[in-house]
């Protein structure tokens, strides 16, 4: 062999060495590919889910070019070992089963199948063989059922998120019995079980501080039980916490044993919406690196001093609204800290405005409404608004002084207080604007001075205050409104034309001032319309027939105490959304139309909306706050629109009353059977009241009374079980009135029909004797258990929350009705505004008495007989 030759044969063996040892290299490469068996097990995986979308899984194939499952779209595999560690499918509206094939990824660390819609089902108990996960987030991702206690064995889990199963409640079907398996994963740093239901879990609070290493605990939401405090030491994982959120649930004040000072680490604590009472530890103030306190809506009362406060320095954003607290604090007290948000609703600080806001130079959101200030707003105060403060609530205290001009917020609440002077034309920024209830005064004219640019307000309440003149006509600017209010001021001339520019319009008060004129037929445009309140002016002309024509979303119609005058045109029985109309108090002539079982919403019983009027929303550090409900159901409401948005839906009325109505009351009004009340009092109406009136089963209230209204009463009235006002009096009725438990009771509901005879009245009918069969004896009410005063009361009061929610089956039960009629009264006052008022200044015993309200005396008093 030459040399050469030795040397090729050398290189040739080389050059194969180098080729077998790269085939090996190839085989164990984790660059070429993931094992078999965990390519397997994802297309396994992909089998079992339903793609609705977009196909996350195009690249996951069995074809050559595909085969390397570590190239797949969401699958990560590890440098080192080529096995898949991370599976990412989130939010890639996935549906279907997880095959349990996916545990052959038994090297699996990360495993993230959150935002996809499993259907309720179970998480899969094989998840807690996935012995390497680190990382596992199932949130969003609509499981129910029992959280398997196998995730147990997950003992490398450091994230673990559950949380979130059901977008759209409060409380999702998925739920845990206990937690007995939790202090297993002992190296757990962040637990997200938002919205888990743990109502039966006990020992929630011992599972949870044996995690030595917790930092991030988020149970809001969960229906926690309050924390029973054991002799167990609760300091092991009270050091590691960073963020804890625990709002929401049924929490007491026990919890706060688990946060001693030794807790300085808390940058988050987050407790609102619990049962927490007495008194807030002062120790709270030792928790030096805390950023954010949410502590609102408890039953915490007492006085917060500076000592709560001592070492917060960092102390960002801070919420103790809706509690029974007195802010004290010295003078000329200088916080460690400058708030971003400031939220003190109902925390008592008056009666001086606070001075220490002074010093706080960044804040954007300030709530300092009904905190009992009575005084002058500073000047030093209008400093700030050089600023951006985003929201402004200073709402429900007694501040004096005018408004200044300087004011660049979106949200700005001021209503109940006694601020006075000019509006000033500050409407550039905000959205939101609520001057309610104060002394301002001067022209309206502020709307328009200087606008010449589209504005972007949505919500103006100006009612009750003392603005007098003319509306301008620019409302043009005004597109985005959503909301307009300025009943009871004094407000005069012509409703502008330019309001028909009002294309985003829903709710329209301009009641109680002094319009004149006819309703602007632009306002045809604003086709959203839901609320149109006109009363109390003295606006004139026909009744619009294009409020039934092109108004269609029309729920609330009130043009009661004006002139309108004419028929009342049948275009108004389209609409099919209507449920009060008011047109009592007018010149109206002519039949009531036939055409009102048409209305179907009235022509229905049941509520199947009881909120009908949205509000404007406003944007806060990325969450979204529906005002004035933006706690919507878990806040207490308080003032007239929330009054608005709990009670309007249930209310279906008409009243007609008070105008020159005649002709026969049509029978078609019996079937509107959704009727909670029927007034066509005070007309001329002649013929029979229909003998079906009985269909009205929802009626409280029917005033039938000063017609010329003649026959019999048909017996079918006495059906109407719920009845809790009648009056048909001076009428030309006559025979013999028909006998049930209620109809009696109404002793003064037939006077002035000079041929009735039976009881009530003393007259006794000629062939009584005979025993006429006219009496129909119905529904003997229930005269004992629950008519207890503070039944009544609390009823009462609970009613602004939801009154069929709590009454409705109760309804059938006389003693209830007291509460309706408080309901009631409240609807005959909003709707009539005033009692003084009077039908025609000339009619001396007036229309608009409170009839209601004297039934609610006479039923209260007959309580009182009865027992
Ligand atoms: C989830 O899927 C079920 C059908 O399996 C469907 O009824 C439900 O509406 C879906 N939920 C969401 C939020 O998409
Ligand atoms: C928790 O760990 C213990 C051992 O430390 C084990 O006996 C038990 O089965 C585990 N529980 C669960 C639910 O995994
Ligand atoms: C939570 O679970 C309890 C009992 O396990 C149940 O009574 C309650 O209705 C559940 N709550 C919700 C909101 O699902
Ligand atoms: C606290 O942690 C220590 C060790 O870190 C452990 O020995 C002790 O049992 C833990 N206490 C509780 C109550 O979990
Ligand atoms: C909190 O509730 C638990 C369980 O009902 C009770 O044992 C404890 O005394 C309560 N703590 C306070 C402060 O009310
Ligand atoms: C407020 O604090 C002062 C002393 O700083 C004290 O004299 C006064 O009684 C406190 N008021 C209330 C209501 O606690
Ligand atoms: C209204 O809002 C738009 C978009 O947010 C903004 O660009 C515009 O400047 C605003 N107009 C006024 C008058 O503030
Ligand atoms: C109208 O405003 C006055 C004060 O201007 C107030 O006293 C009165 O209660 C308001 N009426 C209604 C019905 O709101
Ligand atoms: C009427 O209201 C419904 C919702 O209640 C809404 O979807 C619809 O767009 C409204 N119609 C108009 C013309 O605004
Ligand atoms: C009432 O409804 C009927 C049937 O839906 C319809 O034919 C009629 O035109 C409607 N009348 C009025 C006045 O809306
Ligand atoms: C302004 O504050 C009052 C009283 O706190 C409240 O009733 C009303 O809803 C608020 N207005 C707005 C627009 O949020």
């Amino acid at each position: 062999m030459t040399l050469t030759n030795m040397v090729g044969v050398r290189c040739c063996f080389k050059l194969l060495y180098a080729i077998v040892v790269l085939i090996l290299l190839h085989m164990n490469n984790p660059c070429i590919g993931c094992s078999e068996r965990e390519r397997q097990a994802l297309l396994a995986l992909k089998q079992g889910l339903v793609v609705d979308y977009i196909d996350p899984f195009l690249s996951w194939g069995r074809e050559a070019q595909n085969k390397d499952c570590c190239e797949w779209d969401g699958v990560h595999c590890s440098d080192q070992t080529g096995h898949v560690v991370k599976l990412d499918l989130r939010y890639q509206h996935l549906q279907g089963k997880i095959s349990p094939k996916l545990i052959e990824l038994q090297h699996l660390e990360h495993l993230d199948l959150s935002g996809n819609n499993f259907s309720r089902s179970q998480i899969p108990d094989f998840i807690g063989s996935l012995s390497n996960l680190i990382y596992l987030d199932l949130s969003h991702a609509n499981f129910g059922g029992l959280i398997p206690y196998q995730l147990g064995n997950l003992r490398n889990l450091e994230h673990l998120d559950l949380g979130y199963q059901d977008d759209f409640k409060y409380s999702g079907s998925i739920y845990a019995k206990n937690l007995y398996w939790l202090p297993n994963l002992s190296r757990l740093k962040d637990l997200n079980l938002n919205s888990v239901n743990l109502s039966d879990v006990v020992g929630w609070l011992e599972a949870v501080n044996m995690l030595p290493k917790l930092t991030n605990l988020m149970l809001p939401m969960c229906n926690l039980p309050p924390p029973v405090i054991s002799s167990v030491s609760l300091l092991n994982s009270s050091k590691s916490l960073v963020q804890v959120d625990l709002s929401k649930n049924n929490l007491n004040s026990s919890i706060f044993q688990l946060l001693p000072g030794a807790y300085t680490n808390l940058v988050s604590l987050d407790l609102s919406e619990n049962k927490l009472s007495g008194r807030i530890p002062e120790s709270i103030g030792q928790m030096s690196n805390l950023v954010f306190l949410d502590l609102h809506m408890n039953s915490f009362e007492g006085v917060i001093s500076e000592t709560h406060f001592s070492k917060l320095s960092e102390l960002r954003f801070l919420d103790l609204s809706s509690n029974s607290l007195v802010l004290n604090f010295s003078f000329d007290w200088v916080p460690p800290f400058q708030l971003v948000q400031i939220s003190l609703g109902s925390c008592k600080m008056g009666p001086y405005f606070p001075k220490w806001l002074r010093t706080q130079k960044s804040y954007r959101w300030l709530d300092i409404s009904d905190a009992g200030i009575s005084d002058t707003i500073p000047t030093w105060f209008w400093e700030f608004w050089e600023n951006e403060v985003e929201y402004m609530d200073l709402s429900h205290n007694q501040l004096r002084g005018n408004l200044r001009s300087e004011l660049a917020s979106s949200y700005l609440n001021v209503s109940w207080n006694q601020l006075e002077g000019p509006i000033p034309s500050i409407l550039s920024t905000v959205l939101t604007l609520d001057l309610s209830n104060n002394k301002f005064s001067g022209s309206a004219s502020f709307l328009c001075t200087g606008t010449t640019e589209e504005r972007n307000l949505s919500y103006l309440d100006l009612s009750s205050n003392h603005v007098s003149g003319e509306l301008s006509d620019c409302w043009i600017h005004f597109q985005q409104l959503d909301f307009l209010d300025l009943s009871n001021n004094s407000l005069s001339g012509k409703i502008p034309t330019t309001m028909g520019y009002l294309f985003s319009i829903k709710t329209l008060k301009l009641n109680n001032n002094r319009f004149v004129g006819e309703l602007p037929s632009q306002l045809k445009n604003c086709e959203e319309l839901t609320l149109v309140d006109v009363g109390e002016n003295k606006l004139s002309g026909l009744i619009p027939e294009w409020l039934g024509e092109n108004l269609l979303n029309l729920s609330i119609i009130i043009l009661q105490s004006n002139q309108f005058y004419r028929s009342i045109p049948p275009q108004l029985c389209h609409l099919t959304h209507l449920q009060i109309l008011d047109l009592s108090m007018n010149n109206i002539s002519g039949t009531i139309p036939k055409c009102l079982n048409n209305l179907t919403t009235l022509a229905q019983n049941g509520h199947s909306s009881p909120s009908i009027i949205r509000y404007t929303t406003f944007w806060w550090e990325e969450s979204s706050y529906d005002l004035p409900y933006e706690y919507e159901e878990s806040l207490t409401w308080k003032g007239v629109r929330s009054k608005y948005k709990s009670i309007l839906g249930l209310v279906k009325s008409i009243d007609l009353s008070c105008n020159k109505l005649s002709g026969e009351i049509p029978t078609e009004i019996t079937y509107l059977v959704g009727l909670v009340s029927l007034n066509l009092s005070r007309n001329q109406l002649t013929g029979q009241i229909p003998s079906r009136i009985g269909n009205l089963q929802e009626l409280d209230s029917l005033d039938l009374s000063r017609n010329q209204i003649n026959g019999r009463i048909p017996i079918s009235i006495s059906w109407i079980n719920r009845i809790g006002y009648l009056d048909l009096s001076e009428n030309n009725l006559s025979g013999k009135i028909p006998i049930s438990t209620q109809l009696q009771t109404f002793d003064f509901a037939y006077g002035g029909n000079p041929l009735l005879c039976g009881e009530p009245l003393r007259r006794t009918c000629p062939e009584e004797e005979k025993g006429s069969g006219q009496s129909v004896l119905v529904n003997e009410d229930d005269k004992d258990g629950l008519i207890t005063r503070g039944f009544y009361i609390s009823m009462g009061l609970g009613f602004a929350v939801g009154f069929w929610g709590v009454c409705g089956t109760l309804l059938l039960n006389r003693s209830c009705r007291y509460t309706y009629f408080n309901f009631l009264t409240f609807l005959n006052d909003w709707i009539a505004g005033t009692f003084e008022t009077t039908c025609f200044p000339s009619v001396e015993d007036g229309c608009n008495e409170g009839l209601l309200f004297v039934l609610v005396f006479e039923y209260l008093s007959d309580d009182k007989g009865s027992h």
